[in-house]
């Protein structure tokens, strides 16, 4: 039997530090009952503290990632780190992390992708283990939101938090673990959803500063439509070319941007709210973090053999969709 990549273990790390929605409507004019019935969100984390990037929250999880599966991190052959909120412009933050770990014997880049940058990261890691290239790959989804948020833009900074989640792929002859995917991008839509200074296209000066166009900016409703229209495409393309039904689909792991987004995802697929995995209500939108903090606050409940459609949209556009059997 073909070789796929399996997920053999799932890990993650979230700071210590709340900000609740109550918290925010002492900062900007918004209030909980907003917040809740807009978005699903009560509080999301933020990493606190000078010069804490995105890689202490992404070694952090690694570290556990490796003690979880009983390796060493110089067993590790390769470590993708999805994110948009990185260390620095360069290096890559993964090699930060993989210096961090003390995976002294792999290689490793960053998969800028925003929202949509843990599946883009999956499924490319997943390439090196069905080739037979390699035996250990590590998966992170890791972003800071907290870095290149406005907290005096109520249409932003209710929603993104900080955190990190990382998975390991190992070969597997059962087929489990990755089984098909697909993924999309439309960079025509960058003018919706991006960071506007702060790149080659516009280095920071006191007036990009000025300007605050190092933060997020976001067409939110514009982003809304894409989002349940693409995501829903993709995850119904996926369950159809595989065979998979309402019945048969064991879990949908969304991306977690929107409530009101996930529910109309999960109408279309036909999926009842019992199979969804949903953690927005406490960690808001984490970006690339999403999904692996799913599969980790989830993880207990899953079984060998579950069919699982992971789905996300984001910043670029990108979207795509992934479909994977657990194998433990
Ligand atoms: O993860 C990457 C992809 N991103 C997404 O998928 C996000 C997609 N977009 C969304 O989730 C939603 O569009 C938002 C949550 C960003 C906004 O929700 P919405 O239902 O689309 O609200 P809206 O932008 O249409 O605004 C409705 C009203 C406006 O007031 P008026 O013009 O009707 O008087 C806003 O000014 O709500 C106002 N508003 C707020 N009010 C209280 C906007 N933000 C807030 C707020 N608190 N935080």
């Amino acid at each position: 039997m073909a070789i796929t990549a399996a997920i053999t273990a799932v890990e993650g790390y979230l700071p210590d530090f709340v900000l609740s929605n109550e918290e925010l409507a002492k900062m900007v004019d918004t209030n909980d009952e907003w917040i809740t019935s807009r978005t699903g969100i009560k509080e999301r984390r933020i990493l606190k503290g000078k010069d804490q990037g995105a890689s202490v929250m992404a070694a952090e999880a690694v570290k556990r990632l490796c003690e979880k599966r009983g390796i060493s991190p110089e067993e590790i052959d390769l470590l993708l780190l999805a994110t948009v909120t990185g260390d620095y412009v360069f290096p890559a933050t993964a090699n930060v992390v993989c210096d961090k770990v003390g995976a002294k014997n792999a290689w490793s880049y960053d998969i800028n992708a925003a929202c949509s940058g843990f599946i883009f990261a999956l499924v490319t890691g997943s390439q090196f283990i069905q080739t037979g290239r390699h035996k250990k790959v590590v998966v992170v989804g890791v972003d800071k939101m907290s870095s290149i948020i406005n907290y005096a833009d109520r249409t932003t900074c209710i929603i993104f938090g900080d955190g990190c989640g990382a998975v390991l792929l190992e070969p597997n002859e059962d087929g489990l673990g990755v089984i098909d995917y697909v993924c999309k991008v439309d960079g025509s839509g960058r003018k919706h959803l991006y960071q506007k200074a702060g790149g080659s296209a516009k280095p920071p000066t006191a007036d990009t500063v000025e300007k605050q166009e190092h933060y997020v900016y976001q067409e939110g409703q514009h982003v809304f439509k894409f989002a349940v229209k693409e995501m829903a495409d993709v995850s119904v393309e996926m369950m159809k070319r595989n065979n998979l039904t309402k019945d048969n689909l064991a879990w949908l792991v969304p991306h977690q941007a929107n409530k009101r987004i996930i529910h109309a995802v999960a109408e279309r697929m036909e999926v009842s709210e019992d199979k969804i995995m949903m953690n927005i209500h406490k960690y808001g939108n984490t970006t690339a973090g999403t999904l692996p903090l799913c599969l980790w606050e989830y993880q207990d409940r899953l079984k060998k053999g579950d069919n699982i459609i992971l789905s996300a949209f984001g910043g670029g556009f990108t979207w795509g969709a992934v479909y994977v059997k657990w194998a433990y």
